[in-house]
């Protein structure tokens, strides 16, 4: 099994590390444009090895030739936000970027599964698929693990309870239109909507919505990326041990939802083939309101990025 990461920057390094650990693949590759560095990094984790106990060999490259071949492509390459700046902020930057990736993987490992995760996602996950021509079920976005995870959290915090504990899924966009699913969330088996009033729900759902955010204005240099890495590397651990798991990523919806031909964070199956399904829940209307709205908003830009290359 190999894998490569596209981009070595703070999300592509810290997935490359979570992916080698985790010991499944025989090879993990990391290319960036940045000479050396990683190589540095591919070095410094190889003798990591002997301490943390896994084989995996990690290959640092400015070119694609070592990872011809690979099995699953991770996508990172791009600028991240700012204080300030939202994630659409980096759409004519990164779209460059993301198109000459998907260029590139699309001659290198023409038979990947590919995981895009630069933003803004929705629109690079669209734009990589329609640039690499390859087949829509293997070319998938990560958002949806990452927002759960910061919606199941914050759940956690305001009810002082584990975070292991708490049930909860978010479809949508990765932006202003994500849709936090409080009639999916429960805690020990019971229904948040019996631990909290609307109007606490209402904030943490907006709080989940700048989750993101929130991080980039501490940081003030760069973006999110312990959990956002931790969340790639779950969707390539189903895909590469075709587990099967129903995950809620951005992945092609036609029909689903009463929605068509667009890409948005739904619930969907993760196999060795990338999307072997889409799960359709039972929402709400207001629930499947908002993901109708999520996908002409997506839609709408996604339109805008066909432009761009
Ligand atoms: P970073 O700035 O630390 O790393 C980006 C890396 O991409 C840099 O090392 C840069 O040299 C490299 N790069 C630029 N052009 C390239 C090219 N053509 N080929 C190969 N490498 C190239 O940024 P970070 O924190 O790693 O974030 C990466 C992307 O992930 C950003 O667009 C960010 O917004 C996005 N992100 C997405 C999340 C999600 O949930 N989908 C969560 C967190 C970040
Ligand atoms: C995040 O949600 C910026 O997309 C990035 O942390």
């Amino acid at each position: 099994m190999k894998i490569t990461v596209v981009g070595a920057g703070k999300y592509g390094s810290t997935t490359v590390q979570r992916i080698a650990q985790a010991g499944y693949a025989d090879e993990v590759v990391m290319t960036d444009i940045v000479e050396g560095l990683p190589q540095g990094l591919a070095l410094d984790m190889n003798q990591s090895r002997p301490l943390e106990g896994f084989e995996t060999r990690i290959v640092g490259s400015n070119h694609y030739g070592p990872t011809a071949g690979s099995d699953i492509v991770v996508v990172t390459a791009g600028k991240p936000r700012k204080p300030g700046m939202s994630r659409m902020d980096l759409l004519t930057d990164n779209a460059q970027i993301v198109g000459g990736v998907a260029r590139e993987v699309a001659s290198s490992s023409p038979d990947a599964v590919v995981i895009v995760v630069s933003n803004p996602l929705d629109e690079m996950t669209a734009l990589f698929q329609k640039v690499s021509g390859f087949p829509a079920e293997r070319v998938i976005g990560q958002a949806g693990m990452l927002d759960t995870a910061r919606f199941q959290d914050k759940v956690a915090e305001k009810l002082g309870v584990s975070p292991l504990s708490v049930e909860a899924i978010t479809l949508g966009s990765h932006g202003d239109t994500m849709v936090p699913v409080p009639s999916k969330v429960s805690v020990e088996g019971k229904p948040l909507g019996e631990l909290l009033s609307d109007d606490e729900v209402e904030q943490l759902v907006q709080a989940t919505r700048d989750g993101g955010a929130e991080v980039v204005a501490l940081l003030k240099t760069g973006s999110a990326y312990y959990a956002p890495s931790s969340a790639a590397a779950k969707m390539v651990a189903a895909v590469a041990k075709d587990t099967k798991d129903v995950m809620p990523v951005c992945a092609w919806v036609s029909g689903q939802y009463g929605i068509n031909d667009v890409y948005l964070g739904v619930p969907a199956r993760l196999g060795r083939g990338g999307v072997e399904e889409i799960v359709e829940l039972d929402l709400t209307e207001s629930e499947v309101e908002a993901l109708r709205t999520a996908a002409e908003a997506v839609r709408s830009k996604q339109a805008d990025v066909d432009g761009l290359v």
